[in-house]
Protein backbone atom coordinates (compact mmCIF):
# COMPACT_ATOMS: atom_id res chain seq x y z
CA UNK A 1 0.00 0.00 0.00
CA UNK A 2 1.17 3.50 -0.76
CA UNK A 3 1.27 6.34 1.77
CA UNK A 4 -0.27 9.79 0.97
CA UNK A 5 0.19 12.56 3.37
CA UNK A 6 -3.17 15.19 3.44
CA UNK A 7 -2.24 18.75 5.23
CA UNK A 8 -5.55 20.47 6.51
CA UNK A 9 -7.24 16.62 6.21
CA UNK A 10 -9.92 17.74 9.14
CA UNK A 11 -12.51 19.58 7.19
CA UNK A 12 -13.37 20.42 3.70
CA UNK A 13 -11.41 19.67 0.70
CA UNK A 14 -8.75 17.93 2.84
CA UNK A 15 -11.01 15.77 4.68
CA UNK A 16 -12.81 14.75 1.29
CA UNK A 17 -8.96 14.13 -0.37
CA UNK A 18 -8.04 12.14 2.89
CA UNK A 19 -11.62 10.02 2.07
CA UNK A 20 -10.38 9.38 -1.62
CA UNK A 21 -7.23 8.61 -1.11
CA UNK A 22 -8.52 5.88 1.78
CA UNK A 23 -11.08 4.81 -0.04
CA UNK A 24 -7.91 4.00 -3.12
CA UNK A 25 -6.76 2.23 -0.24
CA UNK A 26 -4.22 4.44 0.32
CA UNK A 27 -2.41 4.70 3.96
CA UNK A 28 -2.65 8.10 5.03
CA UNK A 29 -0.79 10.84 7.17
CA UNK A 30 -3.14 13.64 7.99
CA UNK A 31 -2.04 17.15 9.33
CA UNK A 32 -3.62 20.17 11.03
CA UNK A 33 -3.59 22.01 14.18
CA UNK A 34 -6.57 20.75 16.18
CA UNK A 35 -4.87 17.11 17.55
CA UNK A 36 -8.31 15.96 18.77
CA UNK A 37 -10.56 16.27 15.49
CA UNK A 38 -7.21 15.02 13.32
CA UNK A 39 -7.60 11.76 15.83
CA UNK A 40 -11.32 11.45 15.41
CA UNK A 41 -10.74 11.69 11.70
CA UNK A 42 -8.11 9.30 11.56
CA UNK A 43 -9.99 6.74 13.74
CA UNK A 44 -13.16 7.46 11.33
CA UNK A 45 -10.88 6.84 8.43
CA UNK A 46 -9.29 3.55 9.80
CA UNK A 47 -12.71 1.77 10.90
CA UNK A 48 -14.41 2.79 7.38
CA UNK A 49 -11.52 1.72 4.83
CA UNK A 50 -8.94 -0.30 7.02
CA UNK A 51 -5.72 2.07 5.98
CA UNK A 52 -3.14 2.46 8.44
CA UNK A 53 -3.68 6.71 9.32
CA UNK A 54 -1.05 8.71 11.44
CA UNK A 55 -1.67 12.00 12.60
CA UNK A 56 0.91 14.88 12.89
CA UNK A 57 -0.96 18.07 14.88
CA UNK A 58 1.13 20.86 12.93
CA UNK A 59 0.61 24.74 12.42
CA UNK A 60 2.31 24.94 9.46
CA UNK A 61 1.86 28.93 9.12
CA UNK A 62 5.16 28.39 11.63
CA UNK A 63 8.52 27.15 10.59
CA UNK A 64 8.84 24.89 13.68
CA UNK A 65 5.44 23.19 12.56
CA UNK A 66 6.88 23.22 8.89
CA UNK A 67 10.01 21.20 9.93
CA UNK A 68 8.14 18.58 11.92
CA UNK A 69 6.10 17.51 8.78
CA UNK A 70 9.43 18.03 6.54
CA UNK A 71 11.17 15.41 8.91
CA UNK A 72 8.32 12.89 8.41
CA UNK A 73 8.25 13.47 4.32
CA UNK A 74 12.29 13.08 4.28
CA UNK A 75 12.40 9.81 6.10
CA UNK A 76 13.18 7.22 3.56
CA UNK A 77 11.99 4.44 5.92
CA UNK A 78 8.67 5.46 5.35
CA UNK A 79 7.76 7.02 1.83
CA UNK A 80 5.35 9.18 1.09
CA UNK A 81 4.37 8.76 -2.71
CA UNK A 82 1.52 11.72 -2.71
CA UNK A 83 2.03 15.02 -0.62
CA UNK A 84 -1.58 16.86 -1.01
CA UNK A 85 -0.34 20.69 -0.32
CA UNK A 86 -4.27 21.64 0.69
CA UNK A 87 -4.03 23.86 3.96
CA UNK A 88 -5.03 27.18 3.31
CA UNK A 89 -6.72 30.03 4.88
CA UNK A 90 -7.94 33.61 3.45
CA UNK A 91 -8.69 36.82 4.72
CA UNK A 92 -11.95 38.84 4.14
CA UNK A 93 -10.68 42.31 4.08
CA UNK A 94 -8.78 44.36 1.54
CA UNK A 95 -5.29 44.36 1.74
CA UNK A 96 -4.52 47.79 4.08
CA UNK A 97 -7.33 46.65 6.02
CA UNK A 98 -5.49 43.58 7.39
CA UNK A 99 -3.36 43.76 10.16
CA UNK A 100 -0.33 42.74 8.73
CA UNK A 101 0.50 39.45 11.15
CA UNK A 102 -3.18 38.39 9.87
CA UNK A 103 -1.11 39.11 6.09
CA UNK A 104 2.05 37.43 7.29
CA UNK A 105 -0.20 34.34 8.72
CA UNK A 106 -1.61 33.67 5.24
CA UNK A 107 1.46 34.21 3.02
CA UNK A 108 3.47 31.83 5.37
CA UNK A 109 0.60 28.84 5.32
CA UNK A 110 -0.13 29.37 1.39
CA UNK A 111 3.03 30.10 0.15
CA UNK A 112 5.57 28.95 2.63
CA UNK A 113 4.68 25.88 3.95
CA UNK A 114 3.60 24.48 0.15
CA UNK A 115 6.95 25.60 -0.79
CA UNK A 116 9.10 24.34 2.42
CA UNK A 117 7.00 20.82 2.00
CA UNK A 118 7.16 20.16 -1.68
CA UNK A 119 11.44 20.73 -0.85
CA UNK A 120 11.08 18.29 1.63
CA UNK A 121 9.14 15.47 0.01
CA UNK A 122 10.48 15.66 -3.96
CA UNK A 123 14.05 14.44 -3.71
CA UNK A 124 12.59 11.12 -1.79
CA UNK A 125 10.62 10.73 -4.95
CA UNK A 126 13.05 11.45 -7.87
CA UNK A 127 15.19 8.94 -6.18
CA UNK A 128 12.47 6.26 -5.83
CA UNK A 129 11.57 7.53 -9.61
CA UNK A 130 7.74 8.19 -9.01
CA UNK A 131 5.92 10.33 -6.94
CA UNK A 132 2.98 12.94 -6.58
CA UNK A 133 2.34 16.25 -5.44
CA UNK A 134 -1.03 17.77 -5.11
CA UNK A 135 -1.32 21.97 -4.44
CA UNK A 136 -4.33 23.38 -3.72
CA UNK A 137 -4.61 26.50 -5.75
CA UNK A 138 -7.46 28.17 -6.69
CA UNK A 139 -9.48 29.59 -9.50
CA UNK A 140 -8.78 33.21 -8.07
CA UNK A 141 -4.69 32.70 -8.08
CA UNK A 142 -6.09 33.05 -11.90
CA UNK A 143 -6.77 36.50 -11.94
CA UNK A 144 -6.43 39.07 -9.32
CA UNK A 145 -10.03 39.87 -6.86
CA UNK A 146 -11.99 42.64 -5.42
CA UNK A 147 -11.39 44.07 -2.51
CA UNK A 148 -7.71 43.71 -3.19
CA UNK A 149 -6.92 40.79 -0.94
CA UNK A 150 -3.66 39.34 -1.20
CA UNK A 151 -5.38 35.86 -1.25
CA UNK A 152 -5.36 35.49 -4.61
CA UNK A 153 -1.74 36.28 -4.91
CA UNK A 154 -1.12 33.67 -2.82
CA UNK A 155 -2.90 31.62 -4.87
CA UNK A 156 -1.23 32.41 -7.74
CA UNK A 157 2.19 31.36 -6.53
CA UNK A 158 0.55 28.17 -6.54
CA UNK A 159 -0.49 28.17 -10.03
CA UNK A 160 2.98 29.61 -11.07
CA UNK A 161 5.47 27.38 -8.54
CA UNK A 162 3.23 24.22 -9.36
CA UNK A 163 3.62 24.55 -13.21
CA UNK A 164 7.29 25.54 -12.83
CA UNK A 165 8.30 22.44 -10.80
CA UNK A 166 6.14 20.31 -13.00
CA UNK A 167 7.89 20.77 -15.85
CA UNK A 168 11.23 19.88 -13.89
CA UNK A 169 9.96 16.91 -12.08
CA UNK A 170 7.96 14.74 -14.81
CA UNK A 171 11.16 13.70 -16.45
CA UNK A 172 12.02 12.01 -13.06
CA UNK A 173 8.52 10.12 -12.56
CA UNK A 174 7.69 13.02 -10.33
CA UNK A 175 4.07 14.70 -10.93
CA UNK A 176 3.01 17.96 -9.76
CA UNK A 177 -0.39 19.80 -9.99
CA UNK A 178 -1.82 22.72 -9.11
CA UNK A 179 -5.76 21.96 -7.91
CA UNK A 180 -8.07 25.35 -9.04
CA UNK A 181 -11.38 25.27 -7.55
CA UNK A 182 -13.85 27.56 -7.63
CA UNK A 183 -16.65 28.05 -4.29
CA UNK A 184 -16.96 25.12 -2.27
CA UNK A 185 -18.71 24.94 0.89
CA UNK A 186 -16.55 24.22 3.44
CA UNK A 187 -15.19 25.86 6.52
CA UNK A 188 -13.21 28.52 4.69
CA UNK A 189 -14.94 31.14 4.43
CA UNK A 190 -16.93 31.04 8.13
CA UNK A 191 -13.01 30.60 9.51
CA UNK A 192 -12.71 34.45 7.49
CA UNK A 193 -16.06 35.48 8.16
CA UNK A 194 -16.58 35.91 4.63
CA UNK A 195 -20.24 36.18 3.91
CA UNK A 196 -21.30 33.84 0.94
CA UNK A 197 -25.53 34.69 1.07
CA UNK A 198 -24.83 36.43 -2.31
CA UNK A 199 -22.86 34.08 -4.31
CA UNK A 200 -25.20 32.43 -6.08
CA UNK A 201 -26.14 28.08 -5.99
CA UNK A 202 -24.62 28.08 -9.39
CA UNK A 203 -20.98 28.85 -8.55
CA UNK A 204 -20.70 26.61 -5.51
CA UNK A 205 -19.12 23.23 -6.06
CA UNK A 206 -19.04 19.75 -4.13
CA UNK A 207 -15.70 19.24 -2.47
CA UNK A 208 -15.73 15.28 -3.44
CA UNK A 209 -16.22 16.36 -7.17
CA UNK A 210 -13.25 19.00 -6.91
CA UNK A 211 -11.07 16.34 -4.99
CA UNK A 212 -12.43 13.38 -8.06
CA UNK A 213 -11.58 15.78 -10.75
CA UNK A 214 -8.15 16.44 -9.10
CA UNK A 215 -7.20 13.17 -8.78
CA UNK A 216 -8.45 12.31 -12.27
CA UNK A 217 -6.11 15.22 -13.83
CA UNK A 218 -3.15 14.89 -11.60
CA UNK A 219 -3.19 10.80 -13.17
CA UNK A 220 -3.16 12.26 -16.61
CA UNK A 221 -0.42 14.39 -16.05
CA UNK A 222 -2.13 17.81 -16.27
CA UNK A 223 -0.06 20.47 -14.35
CA UNK A 224 -3.41 22.27 -13.34
CA UNK A 225 -6.76 20.94 -12.66
CA UNK A 226 -10.06 22.84 -12.14
CA UNK A 227 -13.21 21.31 -11.73
CA UNK A 228 -16.72 21.74 -13.98
CA UNK A 229 -17.04 22.78 -16.72
CA UNK A 230 -18.69 26.39 -15.67
CA UNK A 231 -15.00 27.42 -13.63
CA UNK A 232 -13.12 25.85 -16.77
CA UNK A 233 -15.24 28.94 -19.16
CA UNK A 234 -14.96 31.19 -15.98
CA UNK A 235 -11.41 30.78 -15.21
CA UNK A 236 -10.34 30.15 -18.75
CA UNK A 237 -11.86 33.74 -19.15
CA UNK A 238 -9.82 35.16 -16.21
CA UNK A 239 -6.41 33.18 -17.24
CA UNK A 240 -6.62 34.42 -20.93
CA UNK A 241 -8.57 37.31 -21.38
CA UNK A 242 -6.23 40.57 -21.65
CA UNK A 243 -4.95 42.03 -18.51
CA UNK A 244 -6.54 45.11 -19.04
CA UNK A 245 -9.82 44.37 -19.96
CA UNK A 246 -9.86 42.01 -17.30
CA UNK A 247 -8.48 44.73 -14.84
CA UNK A 248 -10.77 47.61 -15.74
CA UNK A 249 -13.84 44.98 -15.73
CA UNK A 250 -12.92 44.23 -11.94
CA UNK A 251 -12.01 47.54 -11.06
CA UNK A 252 -15.92 48.44 -12.42
CA UNK A 253 -17.65 45.43 -10.67
CA UNK A 254 -15.50 46.40 -7.49
CA UNK A 255 -17.21 49.81 -8.29
CA UNK A 256 -20.57 48.48 -7.59
CA UNK A 257 -20.28 45.95 -4.87
CA UNK A 258 -19.24 49.66 -3.20
CA UNK A 259 -15.74 48.03 -1.94
N1 LIG B 1 -13.65 26.58 0.03
C1 LIG B 1 -13.44 27.25 -1.08
O1 LIG B 1 -14.35 27.90 -1.64
C2 LIG B 1 -12.07 27.22 -1.72
C3 LIG B 1 -11.97 27.69 -3.04
C4 LIG B 1 -10.73 27.68 -3.67
C5 LIG B 1 -9.63 27.20 -3.00
N2 LIG B 1 -9.75 26.75 -1.71
C6 LIG B 1 -8.53 26.26 -1.04
O2 LIG B 1 -8.76 24.94 -0.61
C7 LIG B 1 -7.90 24.65 0.50
C8 LIG B 1 -8.70 23.97 1.59
O3 LIG B 1 -9.70 24.87 2.01
P1 LIG B 1 -11.09 24.42 2.61
O4 LIG B 1 -12.10 25.23 1.93
O5 LIG B 1 -11.21 22.94 2.63
O6 LIG B 1 -10.90 25.00 4.10
P2 LIG B 1 -11.49 24.54 5.52
O7 LIG B 1 -12.77 23.80 5.38
O8 LIG B 1 -11.46 25.78 6.35
O9 LIG B 1 -10.38 23.52 6.07
C9 LIG B 1 -9.10 23.97 6.40
C10 LIG B 1 -8.24 22.82 6.91
O10 LIG B 1 -6.90 23.32 7.06
C11 LIG B 1 -6.48 23.18 8.43
N3 LIG B 1 -5.64 24.34 8.76
C12 LIG B 1 -6.02 25.64 8.83
N4 LIG B 1 -4.99 26.40 9.23
C13 LIG B 1 -3.92 25.55 9.40
C14 LIG B 1 -2.58 25.73 9.84
N5 LIG B 1 -2.11 26.94 10.19
N6 LIG B 1 -1.77 24.65 9.91
C15 LIG B 1 -2.24 23.41 9.59
N7 LIG B 1 -3.51 23.18 9.17
C16 LIG B 1 -4.34 24.24 9.10
C17 LIG B 1 -7.79 23.10 9.24
O11 LIG B 1 -7.63 22.41 10.47
P3 LIG B 1 -7.16 23.15 11.85
O12 LIG B 1 -8.00 24.38 11.99
O13 LIG B 1 -7.36 22.14 12.91
O14 LIG B 1 -5.70 23.45 11.66
C18 LIG B 1 -8.67 22.30 8.28
O15 LIG B 1 -8.35 20.94 8.37
C19 LIG B 1 -7.26 25.97 0.89
O16 LIG B 1 -5.94 26.03 0.40
C20 LIG B 1 -8.13 27.02 0.21
O17 LIG B 1 -7.42 28.19 -0.07
C21 LIG B 1 -10.94 26.76 -1.06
Amino acid sequence: MTTALVTGATAGLGAAFARALAAERRDLVLVARDAERLSATASDLRDRFSVDVEVLPADLASVDGCELVEKRLADASRPVELLVNNAGIGLRDAFLENPIEDEERMLALNVRAVMRLTHAAVPGMVTRGHGDVLNVASVAGFGVTAPGSTYSATKAWVITFSESVHLTLRQHGVRVSAVCPGFVRTEFHSRAAIPTENIPDVLWLDADDVVRDALADLRRGRPTSVSSVRYKVLGGIVRYAPRPVFLRLIGRAARTVGR
